[in-house]
C-alpha cells in the first residue's frame, strides 16, 4: 500500500496500524507516579492473563523489564516469539526490528505490539533496501556473483527479506560464527550488513585476516572500493555501526587495568575490533551474563555494553561478583529507553478496552522471504 499524506487522513484505525503509524502516548498517562504505574501495570497484566506474553530485551529499563515473562537477547526472544503461539498478543519491550521479527515468526492470528513505535535502532537505519539493491547490482557489474548476503538481526524486515530471497540468512551476535561458516559453505564471499564491527570481529575470531575484509560504503559509487579490492575480499562489510557500543575505547580499558589490575573486561561484539582485541572476552548479551555468572566468586568485571544490563548485572544478576561499566559512566541506548512504563501501562489498559495501539505489522510482500531468512537463522546454532 502506498500512502501519501492526504490519503493518511482518510485511513481508518486498522489501516493506520497496518502501515505502522505511531500512536503517541495520551496525555493522561503523563505524570503518573512510578508506584501507581506499577500497580496499574500489574492489574492490567493480571486481567489479560494468558491472552498475552511480554518479552523484554536486556537493555530495557528496570521499571519495564520486571514485567517481562521472558527476558533475553535478540536471538532468545525471537525463539520465544516463534514458540509461544498460544497467546493473542506479544508485547515486545525492545526495539522495532525485534518486534518485526516477532511478527514474522509468530502465528498469523497473533498481534505484536511495540509500546512505542519510535523505539528504533540507529544501526538498523544505516542499511536501506534500495542501497542494498544498488550494492548487489554493482557487485554483479564487477562480476562478483558468488556472494551470500548475511544480515544482522538489527536490520529492517525488507533487508531480511532480500537476504532470504538471495539465498542468505539473518544472524545474531549469539550465532554469528556458525552463520558465517554456513555462508562460506555456500559462497565464496559474504556480504555482511549492517554492522561492520560484528562482521569483522566474528570473522577475525574465525581466522580470517583483516586484509581479506573490505568496507562497502553505500554513500559511494561501487561502495568506494576498487574492483581488485572487492575481488580479493572474503568478507564485504557494510559501513554501519552501533552508536552506543562504538563509544567504548581502548583507552578506557587501559585506564581501568591500571586502576584495577584484577579486572576482566568483557564487551559486546558491536564494539570496534581494537576494543574487542584489548578485552578479555566478547559476546552477545546472553553470553556476557553467562560468563560473569559462571566466573569465580570475587571476580571483578568491567562490561562494555548498554548501561541497563550492566547495572542489573551489578545489582542482582551476578551475586558475589563486582561488575563495573567499562567507561565509568555507562552508555545508554536511547531508543531502547523509549519504551517507558507509561507506554506499557497504556497499551495493556487499552487491550482491556479492546483497543490495539502500536502494532507492528510486516507487509505481506516481505513476510515470506523474511521468514525464510529467520527460519534459517533459528536452524543455525
Ligand atoms: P543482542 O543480540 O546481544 O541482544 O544485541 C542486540 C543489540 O541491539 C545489541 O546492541
Ligand atoms: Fe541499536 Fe545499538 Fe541500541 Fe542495539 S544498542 S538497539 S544496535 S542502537
Amino acid at each position: 500500500m502506498v500512502v501519501g499524506s492526504t490519503q493518511l487522513e482518510v485511513l481508518n484505525e486498522y489501516e493506520r496500524q497496518q502501515i505502522g503509524e505511531r500512536q503517541p502516548l495520551p496525555e493522561r498517562y503523563l505524570g503518573v507516579s512510578d508506584e501507581e504505574l506499577e500497580v496499574r501495570i500489574s492489574a492490567a497484566r493480571a486481567a489479560l492473563g494468558d491472552r498475552l506474553v511480554i518479552l523484554g530485551h536486556h537493555y530495557q529499563r528496570d521499571e519495564v523489564f520486571k514485567f517481562a515473562d521472558y527476558s533475553g537477547d535478540s536471538f532468545k526472544l525471537a525463539k520465544v516469539a516463534a514458540e509461544r503461539s498460544d497467546t493473542e498478543f506479544i508485547i515486545f519491550c525492545g526495539v522495532h526490528f525485534m518486534a518485526e521479527s516477532a511478527d514474522v515468526l509468530s502465528a498469523p492470528y497473533q498481534r505484536v505490539i511495540l509500546p512505542d513505535l519510535a523505539a528504533g535502532c540507529s544501526m538498523a537505519d544505516m542499511a536501506a533496501a534500495d542501497e542494498l539493491e544498488v550494492c548487489w547490482r554493482e557487485l554483479e557489474e564487477l562480476g562478483v556473483t558468488d556472494v551470500v548476503p548475511v544480515t544482522y538481526m538489527n536490520s529492517a524486515a525488507d533487508i531480511k527479506a532480500f537476504c532470504g530471497r538471495e539465498g542468505g540468512v539473518v544472524c545474531t551476535s549469539s550465532n554469528a560464527v556458525a552463520t558465517l561458516r554456513w555462508g562460506w559453505e555456500r559462497g565464496e564471499k559474504i556480504l555482511f550488513l549492517p554492522d561492520q564491527h560484528l562482521g569483522r570481529n566474528t570473522a577475525y575470531s574465525m581466522g580470517v585476516p583483516l586484509d581479506k575484509m573490505v568496507v562497502w560504503d553505500p554513500q559511494q559509487p561501487m561502495g568506494g572500493l576498487r574492483p581488485d579490492e572487492v575481488a580479493a575480499a572474503k568478507l564485504i562489510l557494510w559501513k554501519g555501526h552501533c552508536s552506543v557500543h562504538t563509544k567504548f575505547s581502548v583507552a578506557q580499558i587501559e585506564q581501568l587495568r591500571l586502576a584495577e589490575p584484577e579486572v576482566r573486561v568483557i564487551v559486546h561484539p558491536e564494539c570496534t575490533w581494537e576494543v574487542v582485541q584489548a578485552a578479555d572476552a566478547s559476546g552477545s548479551t546472553e553470553t556476557i551474563i553467562q560468563r560473569i555468572r559462571e566466573s569465580a566468586v570475587g571476580s571483578v568485571w568491567a562490561v562494555g555494553t548498554e548501561i541497563h544490563l550492566v547495572n542489573r548485572l551489578a545489582k542482582e544478576m551476578a551475586p558475589g561478583r563486582t561488575v563495573l561499566t567499562l567507561d565509568g559512566l555507562g552508555c545508554l541506548c536511547s531508543t531502547m529507553f523509549r519504551v517507558s512504563p507509561n507506554h506499557l501501562c497504556w497499551v495493556l489498559e487499552s487491550l482491556i478496552e479492546g483497543e490495539v495501539h502500536n502494532q507492528v505489522v510486516v507487509p505481506d510482500d516481505q513476510k515470506h522471504w523474511t521468514r525464510v531468512a529467520l527460519d534459517r537463522m533459528l536452524s543455525i546454532q
